[in-house]
């Protein structure tokens, strides 16, 4: 099925919206990351292609890394199905800012272990995510997962069902040195775009809801450190209260995208009674 966008035919309304989207999705998902720049100053850098004074270039070029990733994900939805190196050249996009170096792999998996510190009851917490050894593996499940999602998804249900899934399993494999959470927030969408929907928006104001949410995905699951089955990293429970809160961050851009539609549907009937 065609995107969302492509239903809309006025061109300028399209370009509007489509730009919209890319503000909140790219403000909201570096934000989430610690950027500092405000969704105003996100429009201003990448419509405008001026800096915001006082603020770092390290977050300037996040956003302009997000914006590019965001194309690349649009483009993907050509492809009948996506693979590893669609995955590598979204995270060189997303981290365009960054050197590599042998530690620091930009569009490679991880070489080195990689863990997460948060917070249960109280008592600061260790997880581990599986070992860079067991992670192309891994990924080869996901990759099957997310292309197997865009042939299946039949209602808004399944698209929900079908981002929390591929974001929960993506942020517990986090096969990247860095970027992870950006990359999750980006891929997941894919079947959903492929399917006619438009993409699920985790807002930064939401960020401490969204980060408990995802170490409740991976805490129950234990050491998953050499675990060579994604269903066993993700705990099954915890992804369907993840797509609860999905459902509802997916709301504004929902209401942005049926407004739009209404919009052009109400143009194309004043231009007949004009004709
Ligand atoms: N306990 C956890 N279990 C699984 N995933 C987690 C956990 N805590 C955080 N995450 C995920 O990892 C992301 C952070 O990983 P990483 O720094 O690689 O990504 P990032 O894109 O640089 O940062 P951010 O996600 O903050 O934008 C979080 O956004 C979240 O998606
Ligand atoms: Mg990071």
């Amino acid at each position: 099925m065609k995107p969302f966008f492509s239903q809309i035919q006025n061109a300028s309304l399209r370009k509007e919206l489509l730009r919209a989207i890319r503000n909140h999705w790219t403000h909201d998902s570096t934000a989430i990351e610690g950027n500092t720049l405000t969704l105003g100053d996100t429009d201003f850098v990448l419509s405008e292609g001026l800096t915001i004074s006082g603020k770092p270039l390290s977050h300037h070029q996040e956003v302009y890394g997000h914006a590019k990733a965001i194309e690349l994900v649009y483009a993907l939805l050509k492809k009948p199905e996506i693979k590893q190196d669609d995955l590598f050249l979204l995270h060189q996009a997303v981290l365009s800012e960054h050197i590599a170096d042998i530690y620091y792999p930009v569009g490679k998996w991880k070489i080195e272990p990689n863990f997460t510190f948060y917070i249960r009851d109280d008592k600061e917490m260790e997880h581990e995510f599986p070992h860079p050894a067991v992670v192309p593996a891994l990924m080869d499940q996901w990759l099957g997962d997310a292309n197997a999602w865009a042939d299946q998804i039949k209602s808004p249900k399944d698209a929900i069902q079908s981002y929390a899934n591929l974001h929960a399993k993506f942020v517990a494999v986090h096969p990247f040195v860095d970027g992870n959470g950006r990359m999750a927030r980006l891929l997941a969408n894919i079947p959903l775009l492929k399917n006619g929907y438009p993409p699920i928006n985790i807002p930064s104001e939401e960020r401490l809801t969204y980060l408990i949410a995802v170490s409740e995905i991976t805490a129950p699951c234990g050491d998953v450190s050499l675990q060579g089955d994604i269903e066993q990293i993700v705990d099954a429970n915890a992804v369907n209260r993840f797509a609860g809160l999905c459902e509802r961050w997916w709301q504004p851009i929902l209401e942005l995208v049926d407004r739009t539609i209404q919009k052009d549907a109400k143009l194309r009937s004043q231009s007949f009674q004009n004709d």
